[in-house]
């Protein structure tokens, strides 16, 4: 019996790329103002940087207005970035020219759903950072296309909002039980993005796995911001800023090890393709 979710409609990708392409103007905006967020992407960073090797060419998903992109292009990396939102993607495009990063860094208009129709494969390292892949119900729509686009001893990092985040659960305690459970509903959640609607769904760490099945190995997972607040508190460090350093404290020391490494706002998973080893 075939139990995947139903394929998402092209009416939700059409959402979705409204949703986004309209918040693209503020979006590098909010994340530069917001210290934990800041703080959770150098940690996507360190992550990546452990594995990608220095003539790897990367393929970021769901690039949005290409902060990374630029980043590891700028780092001497070729990146080729793709995603739906066509506002998101005109910022990547004004990036690559005030940067210069023209030889370095790629972009196309896909989705990820579609990565078999991708320019420039097969790559080295398949990246997707904040929670693009929480859009579609199914992992298997994109990993099905992983063996034709990604090299054998290749790597992917995919950052991805898991069910459990603690400081969502918290809000229970506050009875408010609709955020605090709002990860747990089968059948996903309804996101509110600048007027638009649409489906999210929540992976955890072993879902992603059994999607991407056993040709693929972990190398490293860890839950980010575990302890410290997610995205949406953007005022929490400003408010409460020694509060904020101890949870910092705990949140780096804890978050690396079982079973924090399956919680959090996100988390980092990283593992290597070895067709056939598994
Ligand atoms: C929260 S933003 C993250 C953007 C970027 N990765 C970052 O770290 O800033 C999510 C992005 O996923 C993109 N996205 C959602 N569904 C997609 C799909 N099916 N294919 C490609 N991109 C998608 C959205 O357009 C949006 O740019």
């Amino acid at each position: 019996m075939n139990t995947s979710p139903a394929p998402p409609t092209s009416d939700h990708f059409d959402r979705v790329a409204t949703a986004f392409s309209r918040k693209a103007d503020e979006y590098d905006a909010f994340g530069d103002a917001h210290i934990n967020l800041a703080r959770m992407r150098r940690k996507v960073y360190d992550h990546v940087l452990r594995f990608a090797q220095p003539t790897d060419r990367i393929l970021e998903l769901n690039a949005g207005t290409g902060i990374d992109a630029a980043f590891f292009a700028q780092q001497g990396y070729t990146v080729h970035a793709i995603d739906i939102a066509p506002g998101m993607l005109d910022h990547l495009a004004a990036k690559i020219e005030q940067q210069h990063l023209r030889d370095r860094l790629t972009y196309q208009a896909l989705s990820f759903t579609e990565i078999d129709r991708v320019e420039g494969g097969p790559f080295h390292y398949i990246f997707s950072n904040f929670g693009g892949l929480n859009c579609i119900p199914d992992l298997s729509l994109v990993t099905r296309h992983l063996p034709k686009i990604l090299v054998p001893g290749g790597r992917l990092t995919w950052v991805i909002m898991p069910p459990v985040c603690p400081w969502e659960i918290a809000l229970l305690l506050k009875g408010k039980v609709r955020i605090a459970t709002r990860r747990l509903r089968k059948g996903g959640t309804l996101a509110h993005v600048e007027g638009v609607r649409f489906m999210t769904y929540y992976f955890t760490p072993s879902h992603v796995l059994k999607m991407l099945g056993p040709d693929f190995q972990v190398q490293r997972l860890e839950g980010l911001s575990v302890f410290t607040p997610p995205a949406d508190r953007i005022n929490f460090p400003r408010r409460f800023p020694q509060l904020y350093r101890t949870l910092v404290r705990i949140d780096d020391a804890l978050s690396p090890h079982a079973p924090f490494n399956r919680w959090g706002d996100f988390f980092i998973l990283t593992a290597q393709y070895t067709p056939h080893a598994g």
